[in-house]
């Protein structure tokens, strides 16, 4: 049997303390995968009187994680601190640049340093394992950069966090508001106390980042994403959808189109038969649409210490066997540089709410501007008046249109704001299509 793979893990939190807890509990398993035996070496955390609920006897500590990550004692770097900068940026740096593998489950880091990072790791000679960085425990990134490898991608997408499927599943299930369920998300610990980073989409998009370069062969831009997060949902939006037939999730989409790569991070509706509307709860979820497999999906939980800690050891095995991939499935310096694609071009269906003035002549005329526009009403539903009787009583008005341009939508809706004849902004939710 070739010797041990010693592994070094820097980070000993939800994740850390689960990888060294399986790595312990699965060894003779382990060994088996990997054809030798597998044992953690070294840790590193910021605290080292802190209890882990495993044991660290016989490891070596460190306090400094790039220490850790050139120490002589270790053939594996696993990093599982967080944040886009230093030190895990430092670390994972100071290991590829010793031709050292990493492992990690830094989506940040990886989203904003993704391509920049492989090429270090290849010039290297070297590998990074990030099967964890994407939703969690679900194997969608061996799957794109492996399993789907005679496929061309046309679209990935996802529900890509836990905390946001949450909120909104329970905001349709028990009719609650946005505010009552974050809280409760909160109160359950699915939600961070400050929990922005989630319902504004960023954590999605980090991820979505790292499914594009996957899927397209293009370098990771975080930047390029359109971000729209769920806090404008109501519970009257998630009602209309359902009567129509629909769902809203929070969505991360990255499809081909003729401008460039389209990467989206937004509430998003979805026929009832399309298998994402059903995954409910803390469970994420991804599809691909591959040119010649089709779509495939796969569901499962996208967080947590056990799941994510079974991504990371996944990874773990396939370096200990001495599987040394591109990091994004084709080397970082065959990667096409990202072109983003044209919003405006975005062809799709929308569901649109409006507060329309219930006076004569106030549809007639949007109706009027929807027309100038070309754009085709699927279905139109009217609510009872609200407010006051008089002039600037109002009725919520739901439309969905067939497939048109976001150009189009856009310049429709803000005819029909100039016009003066609705009370609010109009509240605009793209549609999904098989
Ligand atoms: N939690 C999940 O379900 C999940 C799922 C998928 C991906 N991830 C990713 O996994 C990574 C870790 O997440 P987590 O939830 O395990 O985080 P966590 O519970 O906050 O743990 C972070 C760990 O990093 C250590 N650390 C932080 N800064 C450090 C520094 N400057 N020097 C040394 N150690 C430092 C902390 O040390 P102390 O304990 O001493 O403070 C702690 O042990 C993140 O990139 C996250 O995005 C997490």
């Amino acid at each position: 049997m070739a010797e041990t793979l010693r592994v070094g893990i820097a980070g000993l939190g939800t994740v850390g303390a689960s990888v060294v807890r399986l790595l312990g509990d699965k060894t003779d398993h382990l060994s088996k995968r990997s054809g030798r035996d597998v044992a953690v070496t070294a840790v590193c955390a910021r605290d080292r009187g802190r209890d882990r609920g495993v044991s660290l006897d016989g490891l070596s500590w460190h306090d400094d994680p790039v220490a850790l990550a050139e120490s002589d004692g270790i053939d594996l770097f696993v990093e599982l601190m967080g944040g886009e900068g230093d030190p895990a940026a430092a670390a994972v740096s100071t290991a590829l640049r010793r031709g050292r593998p990493v492992v990690t489950a830094n989506k940040a880091l990886l989203a904003a340093r993704g391509t920049e990072l492989a090429r270090l790791a290849e010039e290297n000679g070297t590998t990074i394992g990030f099967e964890a960085a994407v939703a969690g425990g679900i194997p969608i990134v061996k799957t794109m950069r492996e399993a789907m490898a005679g496929n061309r991608v046309e679209r990935v997408y996802g529900i890509l966090n836990g905390t946001c499927n949450y909120i909104l599943t329970r905001m349709e299930e028990e009719g609650l508001s946005f505010a009552d369920c974050l809280a409760e998300a909160q109160r359950l610990g699915y939600a961070e106390a400050d929990p922005t980073f989630d319902i504004e989409g960023h954590d999605s998009a980090h991820k979505l980042a790292l499914l594009s370069s996957l899927a397209f062969g293009v370098t990771t831009d975080f930047d390029s994403i359109h971000l729209e997060g769920i806090a404008s949902i109501t519970t009257e939006d998630l009602k209309a959808a359902a009567e129509l037939g629909y769902r809203i999730k929070l969505l991360g989409v990255a499809r081909r189109t003729d401008t460039g790569i389209e990467q989206r991070v937004t509430p998003t509706m979805m026929p009832r038969n399309l298998a994402l509307a059903n995954v409910d709860g803390v469970l994420n979820a991804v599809a691909v649409d591959g040119d010649e497999v089709g779509e495939i999906t796969m569901v499962g939980p996208g967080a947590g210490g056990s799941a994510t800690a079974s991504a990371v050891v996944a990874d773990i095995v396939d370096i200990a066997r001495g599987r040394c991939l591109p990091v994004f499935g084709i080397p970082a310096a065959e990667l096409e540089p990202y072109r983003r694609a044209r919003m405006r071009k975005h062809a799709g269906g929308y569901y649109i709410r409006l507060s329309v003035y219930d006076r004569p002549g106030a549809f007639a005329a949007i109706a009027q501007r929807m027309a100038e526009e070309q754009i085709s009403l699927e279905s139109i539903v009217q609510k009872e008046a609200k407010g006051a009787k008089g002039a600037q009583s109002a009725r919520r008005v739901v439309l969905i249109t067939h497939d048109t341009m976001e150009a189009q939508i856009r310049k429709a809706l803000q005819a029909i704001e100039d016009d003066g004849q609705i009370a609010e902004r109009p509240h605009v939710i793209r549609i999904e299509k098989p």
